[in-house]
């Protein structure tokens, strides 16, 4: 396990990501009822963006530090506002140094009723999760392997919640692991909202993931991309998306109106895209068996 995901904190992709699941956790939020968030590959929980990690490759200049800066149209600004009144929390000089990773974030949106379970298998990084929730009851960080959690921890007991799928991509194999993982979860919690990150680069196959997912027969999964350069470079990623599946039903026109903004911030050459579509849609009924 080589990856630390302090040398990407607040990049492009952690900024859609996370824009993301602020959305689906305000949501979910519109029910009195308590839900849980399900991080099976949590990190760190709070990254510092001055790091010599961090400083190194810089990435979060233009992720995060653009999104902080830019001029957004208002009804944007009203979509990232939990969002980026968390980074603003983070940081109340005004200059960026702290970064809240997902299940930073989703803790500082919850509610008194809302739980967070975390899993982080790096033991460093598991570490600091746990010394970072210490005496948090809303709160159970554990040093485990995300998969299993997807299925040991479903259905949460609370029977509603959001499951947050964000692996490294560091080994051969993890699209399907990722169809592998999410379709063991969904089994066993068919009512979750689900968000699956997966990487754009050169080489990366996401459309036999996309046709991987639709063969699962698996209604509503809608699709976000956001590319902020061509893929021509042979390392590093071009882009990012997420798989979200029961999504709000609010969602997508919420993504129509937040993608072309991120793009514009975000572009770091004219090969800058976005896209919002249904991988599959509601028409798609599952085989009896
Ligand atoms: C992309 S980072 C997570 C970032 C985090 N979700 C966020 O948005 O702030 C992926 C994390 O998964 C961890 N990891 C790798 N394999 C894992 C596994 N099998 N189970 C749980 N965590 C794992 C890595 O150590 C790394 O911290």
């Amino acid at each position: 396990m080589n990856y630390r995901h302090i040398y990407h904190a607040g990049n492009f992709a952690d900024v859609l990501k996370h824009a993301v699941l602020a959305r689906l956790i305000r949501y979910a939020q519109n029910k009195d009822k308590a839900f849980r968030v399900l991080d099976t590959h949590a990190g760190t929980g709070i990254y510092d963006l001055s790091s010599e990690e961090a400083q190194k490759t810089g990435e979060w200049r233009d992720g995060i530090g653009r999104l902080m800066e830019a001029d957004l149209p208002a009804p944007v600004a009203e979509l990232l506002a939990p969002y980026l009144d968390a980074v603003r929390e983070l940081n109340p000089s005004g200059d960026i140094k702290r970064y809240p990773g997902s299940p930073k974030l989703a803790r500082m949106l919850f509610r008194p009723q809302d739980r967070l379970s975390a899993m982080e298998l790096h033991p460093e990084d598991a570490g600091r999760l746990q010394r970072l929730f210490e005496g948090d009851y809303q709160v159970r960080a554990t040093e485990l392997d995300g998969w299993l959690a997807l299925g040991a921890h479903l259905p949460p007991k609370e029977k509603r919640g959001i499951v947050l799928v964000d692996p490294p991509f560091e080994e051969e194999g993890e699209y399907d692991r990722l169809v592998r993982g999410f379709a063991t979860g969904y089994r066993r919690f068919p009512g979750g909202t689900y968000c699956l990150w997966y990487p754009i680069k050169k080489g990366a196959p996401p459309k036999s993931f996309h046709e991987a997912l639709q063969a699962l027969q698996i209604p509503k999964m809608l699709c976000a991309e956001l590319t902020v350069k061509s893929d021509r470079e042979e390392t590093g990623l071009s882009g990012s998306g997420l798989i979200i599946v029961n999504p709000p039903f609010t969602l997508k026109a919420e993504l129509h109106l937040m993608l072309p903004v991120l793009k514009t911030v975000l572009t770091q050459d004219r090969f800058a895209s976005h896209r919002a579509f249904w991988l599959t849609d509601e028409s798609v009924h599952q085989d009896e068996d």
